[in-house]
């Protein structure tokens, strides 16, 4: 599985009994607490006992996921609890993950940091709406807390190896790139890849044109959730853009093309494969029209990614105090979803990003 944020839908299979031994002498001396223990919620545990950090609390609302927990870690009842903001005043921890869903991340993230945790690595989507998560990046400056969310991109491989690659004496510079993926919902994991984009290309999206369908995506995580599918293309200020398919007739495989001045790179994400493409050196400087140029061609795997990897490496970079996704690129991530809503509600108009897009509303994101 190369897609890391893809994971199995029965809850059953999130539960097994992973090794998850407290260490009592964590070399980072964190204490850390895990709220929402679903699926995501089971593999931050792995992720942070995998560091070291002590569990020093869990909460979930459902009965059956804090036992799962507990089990998991040999946790004592003491340290489970079913209301976050009771753990949060319990057990005081150093670190926090919010791993619920959408609808209570700013809520615990800001009784968090009033609580004075001082790191926080939040699930995306950052919030379900933009006021929101203002709030939370606020709550976060006054207390001088760390916050991070979970778009791990920038510690994937799949990502990594494409960044050193565009912009290299052998690509040129990044035209554009195309994301033919499948019925995966917008907030689920287009989201990721508006961060992708940016961590890649360096720039951010600057407007965004969407073409939703008509069915609404039903969500593992309940009926109360709704999620879209369609077609959205994401332009920035100075040059590469970005185009993300994501239809509901469209049901196997995520490939994804870098198109660059010289050649271009295609990742079967799914599987964890590339294809470089590129000019030989001596038609280079040939103009783009002449783009059936012999080419110099190879083929790679890529290491099979998956949630815990990354999100151990997100913690690692967070605490060392190096480049993580922090609050302004959650942000950044959702106001490309929010404004994908307001443009498919306008016809695809384009609708630039932080220009008045409503704070107020909300999203029935998980
Ligand atoms: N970063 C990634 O790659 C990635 C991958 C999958 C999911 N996610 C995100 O992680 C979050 C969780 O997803 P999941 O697949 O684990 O969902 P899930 O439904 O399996 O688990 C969510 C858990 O949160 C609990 N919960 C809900 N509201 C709560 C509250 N107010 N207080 C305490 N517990 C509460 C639920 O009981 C449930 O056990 C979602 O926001 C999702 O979008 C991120």
């Amino acid at each position: 599985m190369a897609l890391t944020f893809q994971i199995p839908l029965n809850p059953q299979a999130s539960r097994i009994a992973l090794d998850m031994t407290i260490r009592s002498s964590a070399p980072t001396g964190l204490r850390a607490a895990v709220t929402g223990l679903g699926r995501m919620g089971m593999r931050h545990l792995e992720a942070i006992t995998g560091l070291g950090m002590t569990v020093c609390g869990v909460s979930d609302i459902a009965e059956q996921a804090r036992a799962a927990a507990r089990e998991a870690c040999k946790l004592d009842p003491s340290a489970s609890f079913a209301d976050g903001v009771e753990m949060l005043r319990s057990v005081r921890p150093d670190a926090l993950v919010v791993a619920t869903t959408a609808p209570s991340h700013a809520p615990l993230v800001v009784a968090a940091a009033k609580a004075g945790v001082r790191y926080i690595l939040c699930e995306k989507p950052m919030a379900t709406s933009l006021g929101e998560a203002r709030e939370m990046m606020d709550a976060c400056r006054r207390s001088g807390t760390l916050l991070a969310i979970n778009h791990q991109m920038r510690f994937m491989e799949q990502y990594t190896r494409m960044k050193a690659l565009i912009g290299s004496e052998q690509l040129g510079p990044l035209a554009s790139v195309v994301v033919a993926a499948s019925n995966f919902g917008l907030a689920m994991n287009a989201s990721h890849y508006f961060e992708m984009f940016r961590y890649v290309s360096g720039v951010p999206v600057h407007s965004v044109n969407a073409w939703f369908e008509d069915a609404k995506l039903a969500n593992p995580r309940g009926p109360q959730f709704e999620d879209r599918s369609g077609r959205i293309l994401a332009h920035s200020q100075s040059g590469p853009s970005l185009y993300l398919d994501f239809s509901v007739n469209a049901g196997n495989g995520i490939n994804v093309v870098y198109i660059c001045r010289y050649g271009q790179i295609v990742v079967d994400e799914l599987n964890g494969a590339m294809r470089v493409i590129a000019r030989k050196s001596e038609f280079r400087d040939l103009p783009t029209t002449r783009y059936g140029m012999p080419s110099d061609i190879r083929t790679e795997s890529i290491a099979p990614a998956d949630v815990v990897g990354p999100t151990k490496a997100l913690w690692t970079a967070l605490l060392a105090g190096q480049s993580y996704p922090d609050g302004e690129a959650g942000i950044h991530a959702l106001a490309c979803c929010v404004a994908a809503h307001v443009s498919h509600e306008n016809d695809g108009a384009a609708v630039a990003i932080g220009q008045s897009l409503p704070d107020a509303r909300r999203f029935q994101w998980a």
